[in-house]
């Protein structure tokens, strides 16, 4: 069995420090002792105990000093202060240093134990949320750009469906800006100001996702050591956004459908019912209606998220968009990457608006990522856009001459065609595999047949 979280006892008194020992080490904690505040503080400062049971008077350093210390920790225990003296200075000083809960001497073993636990599960829970919170700050972007009539309509439609409640499914190729358009609508929500919280449904496992989802009681399934909340939960109050819904299992979609008819969600391993008030924002770039027909996605589940839809159109169909994505998307890059912005030269944003961009806004801006590091002069040239940006009225027959053989220029152009695929989904070959419209085991067929893995 895993060992459960490590735990420090600083207590002077050998006696009371060794039954503690044994008391915690029964209860499948690790456990390091430390006769005085000094050994305390070296220990705190060079392994990462999850807990401290801190007495108060000790030799060198008391108890108080040592929350002092703790303040700059980078990653402090949770810490019960133990005092004999139930003198309530001592004790509101060390809850506004941050202790988690103070006990009186003599020890009540069950309440030390029960207050171990719940501080333990208290301090995971906040790191949680924290990790939460660093991930929602890496995505943070949420402005449109372009100005064609197609996107305009788009923009009409989400400011009427942002300022209701209703389930929105976001449909457009990969790369359009699904993502994009789903946190512009939470943006311009009565939730602004709570959090859209993401899940990829397809990139987390099925057993996995459900308690990610809809979170877990402690021992709801093996490796459940503690109580953890879901994303639903995390959401409470704001927008939950599920990317890739047409990936979602048909376990999960029955849960799904639960919380979209009846607004309440129950943890794993639990049957209390927990109402909930999350608005959900779904995206796919599958044909769901084939899904449906197919078995793979269930209907009535369709119909509920298919309240209102929002199609981004391809890229493809809005030529006239590209050159102001281009030089929003250029400046953002050089904003990150710390680069001069360069100017874009004529015959370079001929070739950009004249490429059909299979992979989309992404593609564009991968490509000009890549323009923006090979320009050196602060002009993005033709030749930095053409590896990737190919005119779509170009004669592909340029580069084949019959000499091939009919077997071998195939072979060519199936190469060059996965090469520009790859290239346009920065490598991921799920990615590439839905450009091309082929399925991924054949994708990963030919990457060997070519040598190209
Ligand atoms: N209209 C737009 N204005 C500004 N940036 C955009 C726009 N559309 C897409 N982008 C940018 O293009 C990139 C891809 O967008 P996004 O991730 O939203 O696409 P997606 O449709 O969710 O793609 P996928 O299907 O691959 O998940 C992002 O960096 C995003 O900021
Ligand atoms: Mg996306």
């Amino acid at each position: 069995m895993r060992p459960k979280a490590s735990v420090l006892i600083a207590e002077d008194e050998s006696q009371a420090r060794e039954s503690l020992r044994a008391l915690l080490e029964d209860e499948g904690y690790q456990v390091l002792c430390a006769p005085d505040g000094m050994e305390a503080s070296r220990i705190l400062n060079q392994s990462s105990v999850e807990a401290a049971v801190i007495d108060i008077r000790m030799p060198f350093k008391d108890g108080l000093a040592l929350l002092r210390e703790l303040k700059d920790h980078p990653a402090p225990p949770a810490v019960l202060i133990m005092t004999a003296y139930g003198t309530s200075a001592v004790a509101i000083e060390a809850m506004a240093l941050g202790a988690f809960d103070y006990l009186t001497k003599p020890l009540n073993f069950d309440e030390l134990r029960i207050q171990l636990q719940r501080a333990i599960e208290d301090r995971r829970r906040t790191s949680e949320l924290e990790a939460y919170r660093i991930e929602e700050d890496a995505q943070q972007e949420s402005e449109i750009v372009g100005s064609s009539p197609a996107m305009q309509k788009l923009y009409k439609m989400i400011g009427q469906v942002s300022s209701t409640d209703s389930t929105v499914l976001i449909r457009g190729e990969s790369g359009t800006g699904k993502e994009v358009v789903a946190r512009a609508i939470h943006k311009h929500s009565l939730r602004a100001s709570r959090r859209l919280v993401k899940v990829n449904c397809a990139s987390i496992p099925e057993t996995l996702l459900e308690a990610e989802l809809f979170g877990h009681e402690r021992g709801a399934f093996t490796g459940a050591s503690q109580r953890r909340i879901g994303k639903f939960e995390y959401a409470a109050g704001g927008t939950l956004f599920l990317d890739e819904i047409g990936e979602l299992g048909h376990a999960t979609q029955v849960k799904l459908l639960r919380v979209l008819q009846d607004h309440c969600i129950e943890r794993l391993g639990s049957n209390i019912t927990i109402p909930l008030d999350v608005r959900i924002l779904a995206a796919t770039n599958c044909d769901l209606e084939s899904a449906v027909k197919e078995g793979r996605f269930r209907e009535d589940l369709y119909y509920r998220l298919n309240v209102v839809t929002l199609r981004i159109p391809p890229l493809r169909q809005r030529h006239e968009d590209i050159m102001e994505l281009a030089q929003f998307l250029l400046r953002r890059s050089a904003n990150r990457m710390k680069l001069q912005i360069p100017s874009i030269s004529e015959e370079a944003k001929e070739l950009l608006c004249n490429s059909d961009w299979p992979g989309n806004v992404r593609e564009l801006e991968h490509c000009l990522e890549r323009a923006l590091i090979l320009s050196r002069s602060g002009v993005i040239l033709r030749e930095h856009v053409e590896l990737s940006a190919v005119p779509s009225a170009s004669d592909p027959m340029d580069s084949f001459s019959l000499e091939d053989g009919l077997r071998s220029a195939v072979a060519k152009l199936e190469r060059r065609l996965i090469e520009k695929a790859l290239a346009s989904s920065g490598g991921n070959r799920t990615r590439a595999s839905e450009i091309l419209k082929i399925n991924r085991r054949l994708l990963y067929d030919k990457l060997r047949e070519y040598g190209m893995e």
